[in-house]
């Protein structure tokens, strides 16, 4: 902690000072250039330049000279020589790009997950950055909402883990010169916006808030974050932005979370639409009694608070509170000894994309990489003569929608990676049409290519755009005339491999049966094309796994594989009765379920040995499993450990992850792997929202994704 005696500052600041900690604008607003950029939105505002001078923090500022110089001009003009703090958002590697957060859920891998975030840290800290916006940790199940590409997936367990990844690789303890504070949101249950439509409407039951979608956000403020965001949506029929059931039961009371909170984006403003607020003083009133300290980028505070405070009985402590945590942030982060901290434009172009950076990048992404299908022809041998078809074949929009700092031209495009590894001579692209349109002039080019190639790769996808925020989709299939591209190409019978880069599961089903091979690529960032040849061509061997179902259809969403039973499930040996909750056009399974993922070698599993079949409350029980390669190549498996409550006062999951285990086994190796399993794996909220486990019999299941699995019984006496 640093020594700044802030009850003292606070005593000499007035009341449109403390206020003045409250507003955060984008960075434009302090250019040195007053017309154009500036005076509009300030009138757009109702606001005066005296307000800028007085804001506590910046938004969206991402290189250190420009850090430096509105900092200060700032302090030039602030009375108290208050610093700025300066946010951003920094969501998956600054100019040293990563995966998509999605994409880095398929790692399954929270060691790799905290480098990530270390070095976006180190890189961000360097470019005069104090503050991320993320992680995100929303669950999602629902792919036509383009966000899912910030978040870790549908499961609750799993994007607690990664929740906690981030926020230490960020704040790391808040004492080394690198660390950033980090921001989680939005807080709560964004991801279930109905219909996968952005901004829209979540209504869901306290059951399924706490049990599902509560849990990261509760684990980034277990691990420590300094901030939280609240989101647009509506949690039982009032806006996150003015609920205090959310921020301040839940937030404060019951986790204890002493940190700031943000709005997101306009989002006190909002309220006003939202139709729970007639104007903007009765949105700022509804905001700070809910507890938002920070409102970015609308005036309602600056507008309201002063006359709210003097005239309507809104208490000053309110004011105080809310002024007293975001100084205290600067304070931790050391601004008021040094108000530039580690900004410095030449370490950081030093630090930006360096060898260490980008081999981090690299591994990141291949971990990634969930391989879908493979009819043994992946992977492909160096000798052989490749074409790469379709509009991902050279193209360098592979960052993905959220990467604010990144450059395009700074990242390995597919060819060149490919390129890199078997030699120019050997490789020809032919783009087959856009992503998006129905050109199909070149596709007699593209068919020519292919038939003269050893092996073909088809790089097809959604354009970054399609995706990230405002990226909603109703029909979720590769845009444009891909699909053709693809059906053409097969039709020619030579080892084909499809390799996507999207933001969201797509629906496949359309041509699924008809390619060879299918590698779920993402956005994987800088090192995009040194990363797919490394496992396109046996270097690596591919393990990432699904943490989001892809559908079969859109019509099947939301599909999910801790979903629940129902009173008629349809079962093996059920074919045949038209009762049942089901489908009669499509079947009820994903295309491709969570934890899945193939390798380029096969593992077998035996039996789970228990070492108890009854556990009393306070006891262990564990549970062994034997797990042998029995391919050719070395690989790393992800063993998944699931849990069903057989019967309980209220209806449980068909199966819940609890654990899983990654292990690299030599081809014929066999490992051991133990799970302890405890009774507090066996919590739920019962029907009162109480959170216990029940006595009875429960079911466990190990195996390599959540549906090929072995399986054994225990009881909780
Ligand atoms: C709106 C987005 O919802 C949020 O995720 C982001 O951090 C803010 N804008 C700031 O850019």
């Amino acid at each position: 902690m640093k020594n700044m005696d802030l009850n003292n500052l606070l005593s000499q600041m007035t009341i449109d000072e403390k206020i003045g900690q409250l507003v955060q604008f984008v960075r434009a607003f302090y250019s040195d250039d007053k017309n154009g950029e500036i005076t509009g939105p300030l009138n757009e505002l109702n606001i005066t330049e005296d307000v800028i001078w007085n804001s506590g923090s910046v938004l969206g500022s991402d290189n250190a000279e420009d850090m430096i110089e509105i900092q200060k001009r700032y302090l030039e003009k602030n009375r108290l020589k208050i610093p700025l703090l300066f946010m951003a958002d920094v969501i998956h590697g600054f100019r040293t790009v990563f995966p998509i957060p999605l994409a880095i859920g398929c790692t399954w891998d929270m060691e790799l997950a905290k480098k990530s975030a270390e070095i976006a840290a180190k890189e961000a800290a360097l470019s005069g950055t104090n503050v991320t916006f993320s992680p995100m940790v929303d669950l999602v199940r629902d792919p036509r909402w383009g966000r899912v590409i910030e978040t870790t997936g549908e499961d609750p367990y799993l994007n607690g883990l990664f929740a906690t990844a981030f926020v230490q690789g960020y704040q790391g303890n808040m004492t080394d010169e690198y660390n950033i504070a980090a921001c989680v949101k939005h807080f709560a249950g964004y991801g279930a916006s109905e219909a996968g439509r952005e901004y829209n409407t979540v209504d869901m039951s306290e059951r399924n808030l706490r049990e599902n979608y509560l849990p990261s956000y509760k684990a980034a403020v277990d691990a420590g974050v300094e901030l939280v965001m609240t989101s647009f949506n509506t949690v039982n029929g009032i806006p996150s932005t003015g609920n205090s059931y959310l921020m301040r039961d839940i937030l404060r009371k019951e986790w204890g979370f002493k940190g700031i909170v943000i709005s997101d984006w306009a989002a006190v403003q909002e309220l006003i639409p939202h139709g729970v607020a007639k104007d903007g003083k009765e949105a700022a009133k509804k905001a700070i009694e809910a507890g938002v300290d920070i409102e970015m980028m609308t005036s309602n505070y600056v507008n309201n608070l002063r006359e709210l405070i003097e005239k309507e009985k809104i208490k000053m402590e309110l004011l105080d509170e809310a002024a007293l945590r975001i100084l205290e942030l600067k304070n931790k982060l050391g601004l008021f000894e040094n108000p530039y901290r580690t900004a410095n434009a030449q370490k950081a172009e030093e630090a930006y994309l360096c060898k260490e950076h980008r081999e981090i990048a690299r591994e990141v992404a291949y971990k990634s990489f969930v391989l879908l299908k493979n009819n043994n022809i992946l992977p492909f041998s160096k000798e052989k003569n490749v074409a790469i078809i379709g509009p991902f074949a050279k193209n360098n929009r592979i960052l993905g929608p959220w990467s604010v700092q990144g450059k395009e031209e700074e990242a390995v495009n597919f060819l060149e990676g490919i390129q890199n590894k078997i030699g120019r001579e050997k490789v020809v692209t032919v783009e087959g049409g856009g992503i998006n349109c129905e050109d199909k002039s070149n596709f007699a080019e593209a068919i020519e290519a292919a038939q003269k190639a050893d092996v073909v790769i088809l790089a097809l996808g959604e354009d970054q755009d399609m995706s990230g925020e405002a990226g909603s989709r109703a029909y979720i299939t590769l845009p444009g005339v891909q699909e053709e591209l693809a059906k053409e190409i097969f039709k020619i019978g030579k080892p084909t491999a499809v390799v996507l880069f999207n933001g969201r599961p797509l629906e496949m089903t359309s041509w699924y049966k008809e390619a060879p091979a299918i590698l779920e690529a993402w956005f994987p960032g800088s090192e995009t094309g040194n990363a797919l040849a490394d496992v396109l061509f046996g270097d690596v061997n591919p393990s990432g796994r699904l943490t989001m179902s892809i559908p079969y259809t859109v019509g099947q969403i939301p599909v999910y594989y801790n979903c629940y039973n129902t009173g008629r499930p349809k079962n093996e040996g059920t074919e045949g009765n038209r009762f049942l909750s089901q489908y009669i056009d499509i079947p009820n399974e994903p295309l491709y379920h969570f934890g899945y993922g193939l390798s380029y070698t096969e593992y077998s599993y035996g039996d789970i040995d228990l070492n108890k079949t009854v556990m009393k409350y306070n006891e262990k029980i564990t549970a062994k499993i034997k797990v042998k390669n029995i391919g050719k190549m070395a690989g790393i498996e992800t063993v998944q450990l699931y849990i069903r409550d057989i019967t309980a006062s209220t209806v449980r999951p068909i199966k819940e992850l609890k654990g899983f285990k990654k292990i690299y086994l030599e081809p014929n190796e066999e490992k051991q792997v133990t799970f302890e399993i405890g009774e507090d794996m066996l919590k739920f909220y019962n029907s009162e929202c109480n959170y216990l486990s029940e006595k009875g019999k429960f079911e466990i299941m190990i195996g390599h994704d959540c549906k090929n699995v072995k399986g054994a019984e225990f009881e909780l006496i």
